[in-house]
């Protein structure tokens, strides 16, 4: 295998090294002594290297050079094997990193984080957007996680072609969101039935709307008296003068068949009115 391909093949994309030391000073400025930070996939061990010194830390990496060589640089210890399966010697209170861009993986490794992080710990991830991009799928992360996230710059890491953002998960009983605007309002929706859905997406009703459901309703021609039975108990709005409001529509968007009766535009037959009034 090539150099090249193997680092495909593993994920190997190291973070830079003054951009993991300005997302630990920006995103981790409260670690101490009591705390255990883990990176697991380390790499060459950018995290490890930008945590400050009194700080407890240890590297997990699957490739025994490139664990080696992290050892080396950083003078950390580092675990050679699978953040999936090996055994660590402390209960971490922060796992930060960089994990292989692949939504399973990064699944399994939120899902062993939060086995072995404590109550309250986090998970600091560079991640790629597509990670966080459908509502569903992030509202499943948040029943175990507080998140909040920030974008980065794709163009971060040579060769790269996801953008990307930096994503905080919490272990909180009480969980928040921070940064995911519309996600719980779409995956509720989407809970919905079909109907509610697509009255959700076409807004409002409007009279426009209401006179080419008469129409519709009354083999495509009617007189607006009966239009104004069929809309008395559907108005959208409560304008008092809404039988105005609807003779108006009628004589704006619909066509005029005889003396108060008024038939679908020929092209509305398929289609709708016009629905702007
Ligand atoms: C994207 S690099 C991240 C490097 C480092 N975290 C950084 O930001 O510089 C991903 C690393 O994960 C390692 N890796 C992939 N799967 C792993 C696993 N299951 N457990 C531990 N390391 C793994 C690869 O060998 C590779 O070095």
């Amino acid at each position: 295998m090539t150099e090249a391909s193997r680092q495909q093949a593993l994920g190997q994309f190291p973070t830079p090294a003054w951009a993991a030391a300005a997302l630990v000073r920006s995103h981790l400025p409260d670690l101490d002594r009591q705390d255990f930070v883990v990176e697991p996939s380390c790499g060459p061990g950018r995290f490890l290297q930008a945590i400050p010194g009194h700080i407890p830390v240890l590297g997990v990496e699957l490739d025994t050079e490139l664990a080696e060589q992290a050892r080396l640089l950083t003078g950390r210890p580092v675990i050679a094997g699978d953040f999936l399966e090996v055994e660590l010697p402390e209960t971490p209170t922060v796992i930060v990193g960089n994990p292989p861009f692949k939504t399973a993986l990064i699944e399994a490794f939120l899902e062993r984080a939060h086995d072995l992080l404590v109550n309250e710990g986090r998970v600091c991830f560079v991640l790629p957007a597509f990670f966080l991009q459908t509502a569903r799928r992030v509202m499943r992360y948040s029943e175990q996680w507080s998140m909040a996230q920030e974008m980065l710059p794709r163009n971060l890491y040579d060769g790269l072609k996801h953008p990307l953002c930096f994503t905080t998960f919490r272990k909180d009983r009480r969980r928040l969101m921070v940064g995911f605007g519309l996600y719980a309002e779409l995956a509720y929706l989407q809970g919905l039935s079909r109907d509610v859905q697509q009255a959700m997406r076409d807004g409002p009703a409007t009279w426009g709307a209401l006179v080419t459901e008469a129409l519709e309703a009354m083999g495509g021609e009617a007189s607006l008296r009966a239009i104004y039975e069929y809309a008395a108990e559907r108005r959208p709005t409560p304008n008092p003068a809404w039988r105005e409001q609807i003779r108006k529509v009628c004589q704006t968007k619909a066509r005029r068949t005889g003396r108060g009766r008024y038939a679908l535009q020929e092209r509305s037959r398929n289609l709708t009115l016009d629905l702007a009034s």
